[in-house]
């Protein structure tokens, strides 16, 4: 299993000098094309794991090296052995020498001798010193939490009375959660076809069934022919909250890879223009479409300026806006390592150009459904308020209660929790 500890490593490397893990670990695995489909899986559960964690890992790192280490290879191959040995089943010693094994095989320039015996001594010292480090570093909050103190602070100041629960709902694997395309079978009868084919799963609402484990993608029954799609549930409410009836005009704005897409199509006949600024997302949203045989009028352009609109006003307009992402990171677990609290700030300022040129396109009485998968309030409803300062013929409604079977949310923010991810509404009226 070295292999998937060097895999883990390139990809764990990669994320720690910028590059998203969706991006990453592929290229990792592209230099193993030999690796095994077990060793492929182990690779992508450990990378994932290591950055779950990397916090804490991290912070035992440091206190394992005298001094800086310049070779980030053989740094990131510590963090995922340590990951391994904190958090997974293998057995210690197998892992020590499978790392030992695994630098032996990196490039030059650094000398094999010496880099077997460094990672050797550091990995036996940490299972030595594992709980003398252990109580050294027990009040730190990015060990216990894994997340940067600057994410950690600003949700305890924002969320008071949840900001642990969230932080730790954060670092648990998802679930995998279907979306049910009720316009070609019932919840009813999927669930039938999934005991016929020995998978547990549960409806917990709306078009929402969970898994009791996950299952490879091309094995769900009826993902390849369109009737099922893989969603959040938190995301599944965008389109219920939407509120779309047959004929409408709908745009949905920010709408790449096209999850919301499917969804709106699957709960009315609508009129449905699907526009995305980057042209390379907006294949995956014909893909999408594709495989659940619906169809829609596929933009692109700029949702911060109106220079493509045709002066028709749109019914509903869903505002999935660009954000920091922070409500997911259970999904994404790079995120917490990739984002700089800066990046608020100018996620914030993008958001503010989008939402009130939209607005200028919704017909009167019209609805604009205000999304992010963001849980900082500078992107949510701190956002929205400002809007709502600028635009008197805007009004937030309130969102319907009987949406949120089994939904933790307090006015629109989803707090993230085992049945969904952290995601953010605001419904907007105009008069
Ligand atoms: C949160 S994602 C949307 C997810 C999508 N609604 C779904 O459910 O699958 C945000 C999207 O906004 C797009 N985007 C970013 N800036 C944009 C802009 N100025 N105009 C239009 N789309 C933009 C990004 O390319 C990205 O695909």
């Amino acid at each position: 299993m070295y292999i998937s500890q060097q895999i883990a490593a390139d990809a764990v490397n990669q994320v720690l000098s910028g590059r998203n893990l969706t991006l990453a670990l592929p290229a990792a695995l592209a230099a193993f094309p030999n690796a095994t489909p077990q060793q492929r899986g182990a690779a992508a559960d450990i990378s994932y794991g290591t950055l779950r964690f990397y916090g804490e890992i991290n912070a035992y790192l440091t206190c394992l090296l005298e001094k800086p280490l310049s070779d980030d290879r053989i740094y990131a191959l510590l963090l995922v052995a340590i990951y391994q040995l904190l958090h997974d089943k293998a057995d210690a010693f197998t892992v020590v020498n499978q790392a030992v094994h695994a630098v032996s095989q990196f490039r030059k320039p650094t000398p094999k001798q010496w880099a077997k015996g460094l990672v050797n001594a550091i990995l036996r010292n940490f299972l030595r010193k594992k709980d003398e480090f252990a109580a050294k570093l027990a009040k730190t909050e990015v060990v216990t939490y894994s997340y940067p103190q600057w994410w950690i602070n600003k949700l305890e100041i924002q969320y008071p009375d949840h900001w642990q629960a969230m932080l730790i709902a954060g670092n648990q694997h998802p679930p995998m959660t279907l979306r049910v395309n009720t316009k070609r079978t019932s919840i009813d009868e999927y669930l039938q076809l999934l005991e016929r084919q020995d998978i547990v799963a549960n409806h917990i609402g709306g078009q929402a069934v969970v898994l009791a484990k996950p299952v490879a993608v091309e094995k769900i029954p009826g993902f390849s022919d369109g009737v099922v799609s893989v969603q959040d549930y938190g995301a599944q409410l965008a389109a219920q909250l939407l509120d779309v009836k047959p004929g409408m005009r709908v745009l949905d704005a920010c709408c790449a890879p096209g999850g919301k897409t499917g969804h709106i199509l699957e709960l009315a006949d609508v009129q449905l223009t699907a526009m995305d600024s980057d042209v390379t997302r907006l294949q995956r949203v014909q893909e999408n479409l594709d495989r659940l045989k619906l169809s829609a009028k596929l933009l692109a352009a700029d949702a911060a300026n109106a220079e493509w609109y045709d002066e028709q006003p749109f019914d509903r307009i869903l505002a999935d806006v660009p954000c920091t992402a922070s409500g997911i990171v259970r999904r994404h677990v790079d995120i917490k390592w990739l984002r700089r609290e800066a990046d608020v700030t100018s996620f914030a300022a993008q958001q503010a150009k989008i939402l009130p040129n939209l607005w200028q396109l919704l017909a009167k009485g019209g609805k604009l459904l205000y999304v992010t998968c963001s849980v900082f309030n500078e992107e949510n409803q701190k956002q929205v308020d400002k809007f709502l300062l600028q635009h008197p013929d805007a009004k937030q409604l309130p969102l319907p209660v009987d949406t949120f079977k089994n939904v933790t949310q307090l006015h629109g923010q989803l707090i993230p929790s085992t049945a969904h991810d952290g995601f953010f509404y605001a419904l907007l009226q105009k008069n």
